[in-house]
């Protein structure tokens, strides 16, 4: 990643890894994952065991490599017993911590695949509202990746503002991931590790491409200070961005000082400043972090931006859409990004068109448009489960390389459609 303080070179897209294989071998991109070899995703095989492959326990694997066509050697010998693993937060965390630079490998990679147009799905993410509990909300993000991967999932994902008065994250959940072949569930792990990563990933990705289009910031401003603050700061220190300032704004004192015991610590911030109010903090940054729980744009005010800082708008719901139409717009994925009231909905409707949005970040990257600096600069992500999903196949993989995957014994019980002699059931029959 570049860590040039000068202003953009002419972008030289690199392409997807496999995307290039694809265009060779006539077939759909696939990321590989990375046994053996880190965290990058080219070059490897599937999560899923292989029929025959033991598990450490000395079970055997659900999964049949795809390549030798699973449909006609299940004819000719039963299925082996699919298993079902449970991963803790302790294990994901693990497998992530410390290794920045790997993870925004993989992110990069699983975005520019699902930009690539074939090869993932990833529909919208469907919102369980909740009318006794308004502000809060349970987020299902299905995902598919095909190809060599090969493997669905879905990432179920709470947020419950009030926790955080409670002593606990505002955020918690679950990811479950999907056998290819037989759609088995085969594993699920702590999810608001891997959901905070990969979008502190893809913030850290974003800002430094978009931070090639003017000097460098060194001031960053974080408004709203949670635990994505604390993930966004981890992520750009650990990719290589140094700041001479570091300035807080939050409503919650506590989130105040929680947040600026964490950046003291961490010894990376410069110059740390608690700003009084929304407008000081945006003047003093140009590079402004928005990671509230707003549900409603409360920044109205154009002219705090009037010096055009980097804006990674990641809680989507903070600008209003005067400030999104006189800015310059880059998004993870337009339709994505414009449903749900995000700020860049509400901007689209008061528009009347889409004219405002510059491109997606996958168009910057590919040099497919450029980035006037007259203006602010926004980023806004909605958020893609593709990304969960590929960063906890990667998590998965590691645990199964490490030796300890916790491997739920009987999981899947009924695994014979006519059931076996001793097994018969008889409706009524408690014994039975
Ligand atoms: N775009 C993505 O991919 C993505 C992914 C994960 C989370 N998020 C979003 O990131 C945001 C932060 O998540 P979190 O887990 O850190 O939440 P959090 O509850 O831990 O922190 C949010 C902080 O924002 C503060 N806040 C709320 N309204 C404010 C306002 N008007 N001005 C200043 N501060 C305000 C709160 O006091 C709190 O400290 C959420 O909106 C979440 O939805 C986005």
């Amino acid at each position: 990643m570049s860590t040039s303080s000068q202003p953009a070179e002419p972008v030289a897209r690199v392409q997807p890894r496999f995307a290039a294989d694809t265009a060779e071998r006539g077939a759909p991109p696939t990321p590989g994952p990375s046994a053996g070899e880190g965290i990058g995703l080219d070059g490897a095989e599937p999560p899923r065991r292989r029929r025959g492959q033991e598990h450490g326990d000395g079970r055997r694997g659900a999964g049949e490599q795809r390549t030798t066509g699973i449909h006609a050697t299940a004819i000719a010998e039963p299925a082996s017993t699919p298993t079902f693993a449970v991963i803790s937060g302790a294990q994901v965390q693990r497998v992530l911590a410390g290794r920045e630079d790997q993870v925004v490998e993989v992110i990069d990679d699983a975005y520019r695949l699902h930009c690539f147009g074939s090869g993932t799905e990833n529909p919208r993410s469907c919102f369980l509202r909740l009318p006794d509990r308004p502000s809060c909300r349970i987020t299902a993000l299905p995902a598919s990746i095909g190809g060599q991967v090969g493997v669905d999932g879905v990432k179920w994902i709470s947020s419950f503002p009030g926790n955080v008065a409670a002593g606990l994250p505002r955020a918690s959940g679950v990811l479950i991931l999907n056998d290819h072949d037989t759609g088995y569930p085969f594993a699920c792990m702590e999810g608001s590790i891997i959901s905070a990563t990969r979008t502190a990933a893809l913030a850290a990705l974003a800002a430094d491409w978009l931070g090639c289009a003017r000097p460098r910031p060194t001031r960053v401003g974080f408004f709203g200070a949670g635990l994505i603050a604390r993930y966004i700061h981890t992520y750009l220190v650990g990719t290589g961005w140094s700041f001479d300032e570091t300035g807080v704004y939050d409503l919650a004192p506590d989130s105040v000082a929680g947040f600026r015991g964490y950046l003291e610590r961490s010894g990376a911030a410069g110059r740390i400043t608690a700003y009084p109010d929304a407008e000081t903090v945006i003047r003093a940054s140009d590079l402004v972090v928005f990671a509230t729980n707003a549900g409603r744009p409360h920044v109205r005010d154009l002219s705090w931006f009037e010096h055009n800082p980097l804006v990674l708008h990641m809680s989507l719901r903070d600008l209003a859409p005067e400030i999104v139409l006189a800015s310059v717009n880059i998004v993870d994925d337009v339709e994505h990004c414009l449903t749900a009231d995000t700020s860049m909905s509400l901007a689209e409707r008061l528009a009347g068109n889409r004219d405002f949005l510059h491109g997606t970040l996958d168009d910057v990257m590919d040099g497919r448009v450029s980035l006037p600096v007259d203006r602010p600069l926004v980023f806004s992500p909605f958020g893609l489960g593709v990304l969960d999903v590929v960063l906890g196949k990667h998590v998965y993989d590691e645990v199964v390389r490490s030796g300890e995957l916790h491997v739920v014994d009987d999981f899947f019980h009924e695994v014979q459609r006519y059931a076996s002699g001793d097994r018969v059931l008889h409706p009524g029959c408690p014994t039975s």
